[in-house]
């Protein structure tokens, strides 16, 4: 039976551990050798920290075997835990029995003891999550995933899986990635010349969705509170470090919930993955705090400590215009606020988590509730620092007559709505919800600077490897 790595170094009483013989298997991070002796960092990624092996030159065929221990290599180690008389680990295995399952060829191995820069590391991503910092990364991701179903199910929501494939663009924004079946090579043609969707294979044109809010609200208006976390798309040419063209997202929706409900459903939201992480990610979030992002563990813990600032769109946008700084982008009533401003507002004017409300209603999109100056919507986007807007949402529009009139106003096809407003038509209730940007929340919880390393196999624009 083997033993995985974390279960020795988490056991609090390591003197219960002495004497015991345990198999492990891992691969090399390094090697050192002394004279009779070599030491092995075995790490096997069920933590950050690595299990240290002592191989005596008395073992059985220790000459041979040695050359074989280098970096990158997998092996499996019997031995017996003694207590170690080294500075930097409690106890460590005095191997009895090695065998070497993968051996890696020092000229070859990438990852050999050097630090490498994050633009090298993304070349070899299939490596990488050897690495402290994406073993880190993968664990953390894979808690606050956890901590997401714990939230919403403890809430009594229901997880609810929207399709991928899509004919409606949700966002209204145009940034969507074809799904077609057709040959490239040879489209057909109707009678004016356009490509024929109706031979494509679904019939009409189709796209990867760019969100699954308009499926969970048929949902919420039947089941009242649902969840989605899955896969979204964009073919926003944005080389930023904020954007993938392929993100995850998270998207309660909630019936019989107005804008109020949804700004604390968003805060706690926020909150409970903050507290999941510092509680249960100690040492991997040790690890950005030193060497990622010096201070990111207080800086979470203020967040959670503290309530979120609330404000208009139409309040920012005159402490921005106050500000005495000078913005790359313009600030005026009506425009969208680029990262630059949420960030002023976040991190030096209210220097907190900060949610924006009611914004003017051309820049948002046709599902926001219109509000009654008939100038703004029901909206909210969660900012906060260092990452700038982390959560969008808003109050749905769920009066049949108001929404009618804005599918076209906002220049979309209304055909393919006729379900979402058939939502209206039937037992239309208040609902809200919103969407929150999985790797960005990544971003802010662990302190990295860039959205490609808070996703195993990132895709943006120019690249789709791995
Ligand atoms: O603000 P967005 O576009 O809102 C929606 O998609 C709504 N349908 C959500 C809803 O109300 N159910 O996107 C929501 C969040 C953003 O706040 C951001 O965190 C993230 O998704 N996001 C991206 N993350 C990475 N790369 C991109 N290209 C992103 N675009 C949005
Ligand atoms: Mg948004």
């Amino acid at each position: 039976m083997r033993t995985k790595i974390r279960q020795l170094l988490s056991t609090t009483d390591h003197t219960a551990l002495i004497g015991q013989e345990h198999t492990v298997k891992g691969w090399v991070k390094t090697v050192r050798s002394q004279k009779n002796l070599t030491f092995v960092e075995l790490n096997d990624g069920s933590s950050f920290g690595n299990l240290q092996i002592v191989i005596e030159a008395g073992l059985k065929g220790y000459d041979t075997i040695i050359p074989k221990v280098t970096t990158g290599a997998s092996m499996s180690v019997t031995g017996v835990i003694t207590q170690s008389p080294g500075q930097n680990q409690a106890i460590e295995l005095q191997a009895n029995t090695i065998k070497i399952l993968g051996e890696a060829e020092p000229e070859g191995y990438p990852l050999q003891k050097k630090r490498h820069s994050f633009e090298f590391l993304r070349t070899i991503a299939h490596l990488r999550p050897r690495t402290n910092t994406f073993g880190a990364v993968a664990r953390v991701r894979n808690a606050l995933a956890f901590a997401t179903h714990l939230f919403f199910q403890q809430r009594g929501f229901l997880y609810i899986q929207p399709p991928i494939i899509s004919t409606s663009d949700c966002e209204g924004a145009g940034e969507m990635f074809r799904v077609t079946s057709l040959d490239m090579l040879n489209l057909p043609k109707t009678a004016d010349g356009q490509i024929d969707f109706s031979k494509d294979f679904f019939g009409c044109p189709t796209f990867l969705t760019v969100s699954g809010q308009l499926n969970a609200e048929a949902y919420a208006c039947a089941l009242s509170d649902v969840y989605t976390f899955g896969p979204t798309f964009r073919a926003e040419k944005s080389n930023t470090a904020r954007h993938l063209a392929e993100f995850w997202m998270i998207e309660p929706e909630m019936a019989f919930a107005e804008l109020e409900d949804n700004m604390s459903c968003a805060e706690s939201f926020i909150k409970f993955l903050l507290k999941h992480v510092l509680e249960n990610c100690a040492e991997d979030m040790a690890f950005f705090n030193e060497f990622i992002d010096p201070g990111v563990i207080e800086r979470l813990q203020k967040v959670l400590d503290t309530p979120f600032e609330r404000a208009s769109y139409t309040y920012a946008v005159r402490v921005l215009q106050k500000s005495g700084k000078t913005f790359e982008f313009p600030v005026e009533w009506g425009l969208d606020l680029q990262s630059e401003h949420e960030r002023y507002l976040t991190e030096e004017f209210f220097q907190k988590p900060v949610i924006l409300t009611d914004y003017p209603r051309k820049i948002k999109a046709f599902y926001m509730r219109d509000n009654s100056d008939e100038k703004t919507v029901a909206a909210m986007d969660v900012l906060v620092p260092k990452i700038g807007e982390i959560i969008g949402g808003s109050q749905r529009e769920e009066r049949l007559d108001v929404i009618e009139k804005k599918i076209p106003e906002f220049g979309l096809d209304p055909k393919p709505y006729w379900w979402y407003l058939e939502l209206r038509k039937y037992g239309s209730v208040p609902h809200s919800g919103f969407g929150a940007g999985f790797e960005r929340l990544l971003r802010f919880v662990t302190g990295l600077d860039n959205i490609r390393d808070v996703i195993p196999f990132p895709r943006f624009p120019g690249s789709a490897a791995f």
